[in-house]
């Protein structure tokens, strides 16, 4: 069941900046990431979602109910960490989440209390003396507490340390289970690569990419560095594998292969005399930073 969507999402700011035809669908129990350098349009995105602006041109909706002219009931059911965040200066952390649980008339703050023990967070000083770990903590309460079905949120481990990181990954997962649907927009490829099930890339307003992580891992080319104890072994892998690189003053190899091949590999190297071989990785980062680096041919 689908219930974020997208279609042909335009606003136009002007200057070749905002966000062109973006469409893009996520299902229930789905976790979509969101990717993109600075500036690109992930933020616009989200805030059209949550219908704090009117799209010039498409469609934006959250399950069947249009972003823009359905926001309010929207809401009830949408969790929302905005990229920048704005606290109440002389609220204490708790009077906020207080009135955010009295605006909302939910009436339960018992989700709220579970994750101020859960991110080990001090709600009674004021916000104004908060670090900006602490207020980002405050946030991602303010976005759960409630306990939605949708999660949108934007950059949402800005300003945590990497304890607090794991936590909120570990947090992630667990929303995940209980079928949340979830889009989360990040620049940290290892959140990314542990979290989303499929992952949209936007390069300068446009959706450039749309990848299932599972299919990348899988898919993925492993290199392989071996260095042969003789020469015979050497020549006679290189007959076999000639689109690789040999270097034959060292009797060393770099073996490119994907996974579906891993098995005659390893048969045709059971019968040398190997000194090592071990694996290069080819990191999600790589393969991500091309979409940054503007490669188009990717
Ligand atoms: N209200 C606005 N008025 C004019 N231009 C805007 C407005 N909001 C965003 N923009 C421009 O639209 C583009 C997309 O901005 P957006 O904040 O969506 O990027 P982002 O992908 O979230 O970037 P970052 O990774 O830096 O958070 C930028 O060029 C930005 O300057
Ligand atoms: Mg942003």
């Amino acid at each position: 069941m689908q219930v974020i969507s997208i279609e042909n999402f335009t606003k136009d700011y002007g200057d070749n900046k905002g966000v062109f035809d973006v469409s893009l669908s996520i299902e229930q129990g789905e976790v979509y990431g969101y990717l993109g350098p600075n500036g690109a349009g992930k933020s616009t995105t989200l805030r059209h979602l949550m219908g704090f602006s009117k799209p010039d041109l498409g469609n934006l909706s959250i399950s069947d109910l249009d972003c823009w002219k359905d926001k309010t009931t929207i809401k009830k059911d949408v969790g929302y960490l905005p990229g920048e965040i704005a606290l109440p200066d002389d609220m204490t952390g708790m009077e906020y989440l207080k009135l955010i649980d009295k605006l909302r008339k939910t009436n339960d703050l018992t989700y709220a209390y579970e994750l101020i023990e859960y991110f080990e967070i001090d709600t009674s000083v004021k916000i104004k003396s908060m670090s900006k770990g602490m207020k980002q903590k405050i946030a991602i309460i303010m976005a759960f507490m409630h306990n939605p079905q949708i999660l949108l949120l934007d950059e949402p481990t800005s300003g945590l340390d990497p304890l607090m990181q794991e936590k909120f990954i570990k947090l992630i997962k667990s929303e995940k289970q209980n079928g949340k649907t979830i889009i989360l927009s990040s620049h940290i490829f290892e959140e990314i690569s542990k979290l989303c099930d499929r992952v949209g890339i936007i390069r300068k307003g446009r959706l450039i990419k749309e990848v299932v992580m599972d299919d990348l891992k899988h898919s993925e080319n492993k290199t392989y560095k071996i260095e042969f104890k003789n020469e015979d072994d050497f020549n006679r892998i290189k007959g076999l594998y000639p689109d690789a690189q040999f270097e034959a003053r060292k009797n060393q190899a770099l073996i490119s292969i994907v996974d579906s091949e891993i098995n005659d590999f390893i048969s045709n190297l059971a019968s040398c005399d190997l000194l090592f071989l071990k694996e290069e990785k080819h990191t999600l980062e790589e393969y991500f930073m091309k979409f940054y680096e503007g490669d188009e041919n990717v």
